[in-house]
């Protein structure tokens, strides 16, 4: 689409820079941290944006029981920094409104804020009830950037993303975990995979399709918060099902449940109502629920045949 994307890396030797270079090699990277103000206005400073995309964060719902206070910090804190950083770049103040030339800022909320949700499906007006110290710290996060587009007059968004998931996705998480699993599996590599709650619903589209939807919020004309999902649910249990079924295998003869896996408080149905979307940006998800986890098996399949069985392995021994 032309633009010169800038990419933030934390701590020193970041493994994943090596990682992040081979699958994006032309996407420019700079040093700086969420828990780290000065280096975010350094670094707004130096690329002098016309967008930042805030995904950073602790992402992983289970670890956020376990580090709930560094999970406030990044997840919640973090929103607050890269706000400061636009505004003290921009130079805008309660007296001080942006110009029209001013950066716009995209903050990646969730459908986990919904957690026990009160209603089915969930849209814009749903009432938040995090099930997570993860959700609340999204919670924190989403109405920072809703104060700070209506303190400052900037340019300040949310989408309120349900789970997007692509061959790309980490291992920790169930649609990856299950691909990998499936894909061992069929190759011979393993016989079992443990998993947690495979009664729970979730809303699962393709990140591609999501992270248009990112673009399209900022480029309207005034800035307002998305819902951003398919509309369509399914369970854990349809998930293993459908991944197991494209490789040509029962998931009855491999899928084992597991208490580790299981979460001290677990949001059980999450489903999109993404009608604001459609109209207002004319947003539709391209891809369906059963082509995306027939992509990441095939991907897998094709992964761990050239890497002898060994991707993933560095989460396989996680618990909730
Ligand atoms: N990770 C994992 N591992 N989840 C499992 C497992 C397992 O072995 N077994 C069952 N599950 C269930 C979880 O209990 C949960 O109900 C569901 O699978 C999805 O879990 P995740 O894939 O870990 O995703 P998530 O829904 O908790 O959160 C993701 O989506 C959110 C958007 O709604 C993350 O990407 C969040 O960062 C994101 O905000």
């Amino acid at each position: 689409m032309g633009y010169e994307v800038w990419g933030l890396v934390r701590g020193q030797a970041n493994p994943r820079v090596r990682h992040l270079r081979k699958l994006l090699g032309d996407v420019r990277l700079i040093r700086g941290d969420l828990l780290d103000q000065g280096s975010l206005i350094a670094a707004v400073e130096r690329v002098q944006p016309d967008e930042v995309y805030n995904l950073a964060a602790i992402s992983y719902v289970p670890l956020s029981w376990q580090q709930a206070e560094l999970t406030g910090e990044v997840t919640g804190l973090g929103v607050l920094r890269v706000l400061e950083a636009i505004r003290v770049c921009s130079g805008i103040s309660a007296s001080r409104s942006p110009g029209s030339g001013q950066i716009r800022f995209y903050q990646a909320s969730t459908s986990e804020m919904f957690g026990q949700a009160s209603q089915v499906p969930q849209n814009e007006q749903t009432s938040f009830h995090p099930r997570s110290p993860y959700g609340v710290a999204k919670v924190y996060g989403h109405f920072l950037t809703q104060n700070y587009r209506e303190s400052y007059g900037m340019f300040a968004v949310s989408g309120i993303m349900f789970n997007h998931e692509s061959p790309r996705r980490g291992a920790e998480f169930v649609t990856r975990k299950v691909s990998l699993g499936v894909a061992k599996i069929k190759l011979g590599y393993e016989r079992q995979l443990r998993l947690g709650n495979l009664s729970a619903s979730r809303d699962w589209g393709f990140a591609g399709d999501y992270v248009r939807a990112m673009y399209l919020m900022l480029a309207q004309d005034a800035p307002a918060d998305y819902v951003i999902g398919t509309g369509v649910t399914h369970s854990v249990e349809k998930l293993v099902d459908t991944a197991f079924r494209a490789a040509g295998l029962n998931w009855r003869d491999h899928v084992v449940t597991d208490a580790a896996f299981i979460r001290p408080a677990e949001v059980d149905r999450l489903c999109a109502d993404p009608a604001k979307a459609r109209d207002e940006l004319g947003w539709e998800p391209k891809i369906g629920f059963e082509e995306l986890i027939e992509m990441m098996v095939d991907a897998d399949l094709e992964l761990l045949a050239a890497t002898d069985g060994s991707a993933g392995e560095e989460f396989a021994t996680d618990s909730w």
